[in-house]
């Protein structure tokens, strides 16, 4: 009888604190992935200029292309090495359903495994790196087929 009491007892126990009701709440995204609309709507103030994409280019191959790829192709070293999923900024597809003021934003705050850029680059070098990230979909496709 007693032995009946212990494994009632015991049966008892690790039913409760055995199994404890864990749920976790697992965001769909990260919370600085929410654009607020207001940001979304903002203007780009630089006009997208042969010097404005000249200088976007310049910012571009010493800070970016270790992702985004030399060419925009997303195929950049690093990005390769740890297996970022990035968009191929080639295809007009790419960015076509997003405003410069999004990509603005996210330049400002990042986004997923898009580091931000804090305070290393003024307003203007940020517009003209979209300035020139954009001139990359609106060109020929580069000579290298895509494979
Ligand atoms: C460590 C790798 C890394 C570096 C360095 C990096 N990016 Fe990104 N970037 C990403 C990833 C990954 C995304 C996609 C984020 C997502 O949607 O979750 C992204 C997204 C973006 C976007 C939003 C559009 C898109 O492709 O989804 C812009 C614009 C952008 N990056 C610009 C830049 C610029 C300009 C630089 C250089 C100043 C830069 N990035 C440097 C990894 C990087």
């Amino acid at each position: 009888m007693r032995s009946y009491v212990l494994l009632a007892a015991i049966v008892l126990v690790v039913g409760v604190a055995g199994f404890p009701q864990e749920k976790k709440e697992v965001p769909k995204e990260p919370a600085q992935s929410k654009i607020p609309p207001e940001e979304a709507k903002r203007e780009n103030p630089v006009k997208p200029t042969a010097a404005s994409v000249a200088q976007g280019k310049h910012l571009y191959s010493s800070q970016c292309t270790m992702c985004h790829g030399v060419n925009g192709d997303g195929k950049g070293d690093l990005a390769v090495e740890i297996k970022l999923k990035m968009k191929d900024y080639r295809d007009p597809a790419a960015l076509r359903d997003m405003t410069d003021g999004e990509l603005y934003y996210i330049l400002n705050k990042g986004k997923g495994q898009m580091p931000d850029q804090g305070d290393r680059l003024t307003p203007e070098q940020r517009w003209n790196l979209i300035n020139y990230i954009r001139s990359l979909a609106r060109k020929e496709p580069p000579l290298a087929p895509k494979q």
